[in-house]
Formats: structure tokens, C-alpha cells, sequence
């Protein structure tokens, strides 16, 4: 198939720079399901959050889903438990799944970080980049249609952006590394804190809902 496409395709002028991109998927090392990458994780010191977490917190939801949903790092309840986003900020992620008649069992779920860091500090850059083969491989195992990146860290992770949400919102993004579009939606702990913010919710809700539809039942 490839040599076809080598060769006949620039023959015919026809851009084929898309095949080599699918391609350069294949950037997982080796852990090809996800329990043994689960496992993996649970092991792992590569950064100091694991001298100060309880459990790591791997992902959970619809492994077969086209839709993930990349939040920050782990809080209290969620490094307790060793599940994302069953705190506060998770119950209101299911309340805006609900509202757009979804919800998280038809998504996946996953951190940047699978370890909390203290205090529920910002996971720093180097912890973010010692975590960021798990992340990619959970990517190239599930292959999701479309990434939602739940805030700043999400985003800047994905799309090297340091950009104010008001720049980030509202548009469709493309992530070259994985093939994947992905939109950037409001972190449902800055909601929290940050209560005047709700009326701009709606807006965002509707165009996840146009975004997400097609890819869940
Ligand atoms: N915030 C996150 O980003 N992730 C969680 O799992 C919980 C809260
Ligand atoms: Fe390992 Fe990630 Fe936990 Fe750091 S945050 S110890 S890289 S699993």
C-alpha cells in the first residue's frame, strides 16, 4: 500500500504529506494495553509527586469512547480514591456532560498529571514532561476522534499556547503530534472559584455539544 502511494499519488500530484503524518503516530513505546500502562503508572517515580501520593489516578470511562477529556492533575479526593474528577470540579464536569445530554461513562477521562501534587499546587512543566509518555500513550491506545482540554494546563500541554481562555475558547484546535482535533473547554475548578464566569458556560457547552454529538451515542 505504501509503495502505491509513493508512488503513483505524486505521479497524479496528489498531496499524500497526510500519510506520512498518520504515521508518525506510532509513538508509544511498547505498553500496548492499557492495564500493563495502568500498572506502569502505579509503579512510577519519575517525578517527586509519587514520594507524596496515595494512589496514582490512571483514567477512567469509555475506553472505546472517541472522546477524551484531558483535565489537570489529581486533588484530594480524586489521589484518595485513585479516580479523575470525582471531587467537587468532577461533579460539576458530569452536570455540564448532563446538560448537553451526555455523559462521562460514553467519555474517557484522563490527567495530565496522574499524581496530585501537594496542596493542589499547578503541576510543574518538568512534572507535566515526566508524565507525558503515559498521556501519550493512553492517545495511541484509545485513539480518540477529538481531545477536550479542561484548561489552561491542559491546553498549553497540548497546543504550546500560553494564552488566555478568552483567546482559547469557542475554536477548534488541531494536534498535529497525534493527527486529533481538540477545543479547549473552561476547567470546572475555575467555575467554581470563579462563579460570574457561569453565564459564558452556556456558549461553550452548546459548542462542545456541536463538536462532541457525532462522536457519542
Ligand atoms: N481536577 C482535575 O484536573 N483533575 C481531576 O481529576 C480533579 C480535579
Ligand atoms: Fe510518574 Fe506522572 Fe506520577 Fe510523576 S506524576 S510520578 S511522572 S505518574
Amino acid at each position: 500500500m505504501k509503495s502505491m502511494i509513493d508512488k503513483y499519488f505524486p505521479e497524479m500530484e496528489i498531496d499524500v504529506s497526510w500519510y506520512s503524518k498518520k504515521r508518525t503516530i506510532g509513538y508509544s513505546s511498547g505498553h500496548t494495553d492499557l492495564n500493563s500502562l495502568d500498572q506502569l503508572v502505579k509503579d512510577c517515580q519519575k517525578c517527586d509527586l509519587y514520594k507524596t501520593r496515595k494512589n496514582t489516578v490512571f483514567g477512567d470511562g469509555d475506553k472505546n469512547s472517541d472522546v477524551m477529556f484531558i483535565g489537570e492533575a489529581p486533588g484530594r479526593e480524586e489521589d484518595e480514591a485513585g479516580k479523575p474528577f470525582i471531587g467537587r470540579a468532577g461533579k460539576l464536569l458530569n452536570e455540564f456532560l448532563k446538560s448537553i445530554g451526555l455523559n462521562r461513562e460514553s467519555v474517557y477521562i484522563v490527567n495530565t498529571v496522574k499524581c496530585r501534587p501537594p496542596e493542589n499546587r499547578d503541576p510543574e512543566i518538568s512534572e507535566i514532561n515526566a508524565c507525558s509518555d503515559y498521556l501519550d500513550q493512553q492517545i495511541s491506545i484509545i485513539e480518540p476522534k477529538v481531545l477536550v482540554l479542561l484548561g489552561k494546563i491542559a491546553a498549553n500541554r497540548f497546543l504550546n499556547e500560553d494564552k488566555p481562555m478568552s483567546d482559547l475558547r469557542l475554536k477548534k484546535f488541531f494536534v498535529e503530534k497525534y493527527d486529533i482535533p481538540a477545543i479547549v473547554f473552561y476547567h470546572p475548578a475555575y467555575i467554581l472559584r470563579s462563579p460570574s464566569q457561569k453565564k459564558r458556560v452556556w456558549d461553550d457547552l452548546q459548542f462542545l455539544h456541536g463538536i462532541l454529538s457525532p462522536h457519542v451515542s
